[in-house]
């Protein structure tokens, strides 16, 4: 087990080490979508978002990362043929196991794939960097859709991904998980990015009060930064939306929950961020961490 930790950092440093700084320009942002606590509306909220970003002109692809769910397949109304799991065995290209759910947006079904990503060969492993940086270098944004909680695969997914958008609602206990959550990262790895959604918001001052309470706490006790995103209205249509398996914002276009993620989107757009200074973005950056956190 240590050989081969050893034998993928070895791999990963040797194969990102040319011009790391220029090579990571153009690259697509990674973002992880997390929470604390279960069924605050991740999944939910990854796909209407993408749906916003492409809507304005981005290219973004969203990846289904949480564990035997599907939940990206069961919101859209889609049924994966191919997985990550196919790609990681060298059965199937990148262009295979990108599904197009509807609006058209590009997703990958992760699947049981995930564990296997935890234990590549090198062959397999050097293929699937190679497919990965292909289709990295043609995106903005790839968005991974987590499981809730601080299970070890999540762990690796906030930790080596660009930025975590931490998912919550106003309820208490959906609060004190979404702290926790970031307190535990945090603890480890000091360097995570963090923004923060709340989600089924009854209106904007609630959604406020909840954000400030994680803000200010993170700012006091762990001296921490965290952004708020914004926010999205508890929308009945959501729930109409998913029983009817399509993307609330196809759905149901006018309704407040769409309004609410197109502005957060052009929100989130209209903010620079100061990526290409920064250390090591981009898939590059989420492979060498993944990889040293084998
Ligand atoms: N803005 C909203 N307004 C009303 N209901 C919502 C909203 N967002 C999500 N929901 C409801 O919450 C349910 C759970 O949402 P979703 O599956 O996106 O959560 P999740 O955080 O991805 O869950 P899990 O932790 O199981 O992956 C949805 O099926 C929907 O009924
Ligand atoms: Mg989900």
């Amino acid at each position: 087990m240590t050989d081969q930790a050893q034998a993928l950092r070895q791999l990963a440093s040797t194969k990102f080490t040319d011009s790391t700084r220029s090579a990571s320009r153009g690259s697509a942002k990674i973002i992880t979508v997390s929470s604390g606590k279960g069924g605050v509306g991740k999944s939910n909220f990854t796909l209407n978002f993408a749906l916003a970003l492409k809507s304005m002109g981005k290219k973004v692809l969203v990846f289904d990362a949480d564990i035997g769910m599907a939940n990206i397949d069961v919101l859209m109304g889609v049924s994966s043929r191919f997985s990550l799991y196919h790609l990681l065995r060298k059965e199937k290209n990148i262009e295979d196991v990108i599904q197009y759910g509807p609006g058209d947006l590009p997703y990958i079904a992760g699947g049981s794939g995930i564990v296997d990503m935890l234990s590549l060969s090198e062959e397999n492993l050097n293929f699937f960097i190679s497919q990965i940086e292909r289709i990295s270098s043609e995106m903005d944004y790839i968005l991974f859709d987590t499981g809730a909680g601080i299970s070890k695969e999540n762990m690796k997914f906030i930790t080596s991904a660009d930025y975590c958008f931490v998912v919550t609602t106003p309820e208490p206990t959906s609060i004190t998980d979404a702290y926790a959550l970031i307190k535990v990262v945090h603890g480890s790895y000091p360097e995570v990015d963090f923004s923060l959604v709340v989600n089924k918001a009854g209106d904007e001052s609630e959604a406020r009060q909840a954000s400030e309470k994680i803000i200010l706490t993170a700012n006091r006790f762990l001296n921490l930064d965290i952004k708020m995103l914004g926010y999205v209205t508890d929308d009945p249509f959501v729930v109409k939306s998913v029983k009817r398996q399509i993307p609330f914002s196809i759905a149901f276009p006018t309704c407040e929950a769409t309004r609410d993620v197109k502005r957060l989107a052009l929100r989130y757009l209209a903010v620079p961020v100061p990526s290409e200074s920064g250390p090591l973005t981009g898939i590059k950056g989420f492979m060498q961490r993944w990889l040293k956190r084998t």
